[in-house]
């Protein structure tokens, strides 16, 4: 029988990428765990969706009687955990849902497997990875990179979050020897990224000749990473990483905000130019800057690469192109986003599963 694997979070973005992931290349038994919050979407789990070995459970992790119940049920080998609320500016309208899906939740996604652990005859083959991101480390300036023993310094309401939930992580490895591994990467980027972060809300703006925000003076500085060499990442990082320990991934991919947007508007004049002659960046305006804007993440991902081997295959070129061809080919998706119609299919498909 296929071993089994918890996946949370995973009808978002990455987790979504994650499933793909893993259902199509592994021999695991997948069963993804997601509340379907606003940013959960199974309509980006289409391809799968009838895999014998997919499975898919609405349940938020902050409810420990369900979660319990998961764990009793399915006896999994292992959880990736990707479950929170990720956007930076909708942290700093409103923390609320932040401080309970990303600590709380945490927390007790933490305490339900736990038990469940201490009732594993053969304790060896269990693990609980951590999803994280670099925003927990701070903000850099011109120079330098963050690493595995760069200190926490979170300065948004979203990364206070996260840094939170790393913390609670680490705490029940060294406290009550839980096997973890935690990993820090940087922005991701690619299909299926929900149209409110930069890469597609420009993407998506500029099909619609919308114009297109860039706050403050566009130089800050985000280090991007394309989604599936994130997704193979945390795959290395669940079979090979070494538990109580942390890996940083990132593809040493830095752009300024105003390049990523020219870069972008520049494939769109090319692969759909406007039909008035006129070219996309003429819609970029600059507005407002974010409150606390960090100024500066980049990774140094040496220790995934030289201890599980781990390699991105995209670089920004070609992830940046691979992802707006992605918007052009995929505008149904995205419809359905902007529409609402993807929450009335997923009651549609899955109210009576
Ligand atoms: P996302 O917002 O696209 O998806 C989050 C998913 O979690 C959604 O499907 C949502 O429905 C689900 N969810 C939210 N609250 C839940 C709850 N209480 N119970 C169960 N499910 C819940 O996020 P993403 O961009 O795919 O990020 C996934 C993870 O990776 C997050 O932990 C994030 O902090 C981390 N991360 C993201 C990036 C990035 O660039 N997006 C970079 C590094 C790390
Ligand atoms: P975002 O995609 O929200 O990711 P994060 O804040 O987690 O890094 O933003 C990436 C960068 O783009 C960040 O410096 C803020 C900036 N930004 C804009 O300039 N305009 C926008 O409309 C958005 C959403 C972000």
């Amino acid at each position: 029988m296929s071993k089994c694997l918890f996946v949370t979070g995973g009808a978002g973005f990455i987790g979504s990428a994650l499933v793909r992931l893993l259902v199509n290349n592994t021999k695991y038994s997948i069963i993804n765990i997601d509340k379907l919050t606003y940013a959960g979407n199974l309509e980006s789990l289409k391809s799968i969706e009838n895999s014998p070995n997919y499975s898919f459970v609405q349940a938020d992790i902050c409810d420990s009687e369900k979660i319990n119940g998961l764990f009793n049920k399915y006896k999994p080998s292992g959880i990736i955990h990707l479950a929170a609320e990720s956007h930076v500016d909708r942290s700093i309208t409103g923390p609320n849902e932040f401080i309970q899906t990303n600590i709380v939740g945490t927390y007790n996604l933490l305490e339900c497997a736990r038990t469940y652990y201490n009732s594993l005859g053969d304790k060896s083959d269990f693990k609980f990875v951590h999803v994280s991101t670099d925003e927990v480390f701070g903000s850099l300036g011109e120079t330098g990179y963050f690493s595995e023993s760069t200190s926490y310094d979170p300065r948004s309401p979203y990364s206070a979050s996260k840094a939170s939930s790393d913390l609670l992580v680490r705490a029940w490895f060294h406290t009550y020897n839980f096997p973890i591994v935690i990993t820090n990467c940087t922005n991701n980027y690619g299909p299926y990224h929900f149209p409110e972060k930069l890469i597609p809300l420009i993407i998506n703006n500029a099909l619609q000749l919308k114009s297109l925000p860039v706050y403050g003076n566009g130089k800050n500085i985000r280090d991007w990473l394309y989604v599936d060499d994130h997704a193979r990442g945390l795959l290395l990082a669940f079979e090979c990483g070494t538990i109580g320990e942390s890996y940083c991934i990132g593809g040493h991919n830095e752009r300024n905000n105003i390049q990523v947007v020219n870069t972008i508007c520049s494939i769109l004049d090319e692969l759909k130019p406007r039909v008035d002659g006129k070219r996309y960046s003429d819609l970029i305006t600059f507005v407002t800057d974010r409150q606390g804007h960090d100024y500066r993440y980049a990774m140094d991902p040496s220790k995934i690469m030289r201890d599980l081997g781990w390699k991105p295959l995209e670089d920004f070129d070609s992830g940046i192109r691979k992802t707006v061809q992605w918007f052009l080919d995929n505008k149904e998706w995205v419809e359905h986003v902007q529409s609402g119609d993807y929450q009335k299919w997923i009651n549609k498909n899955y109210e009576n599963r």
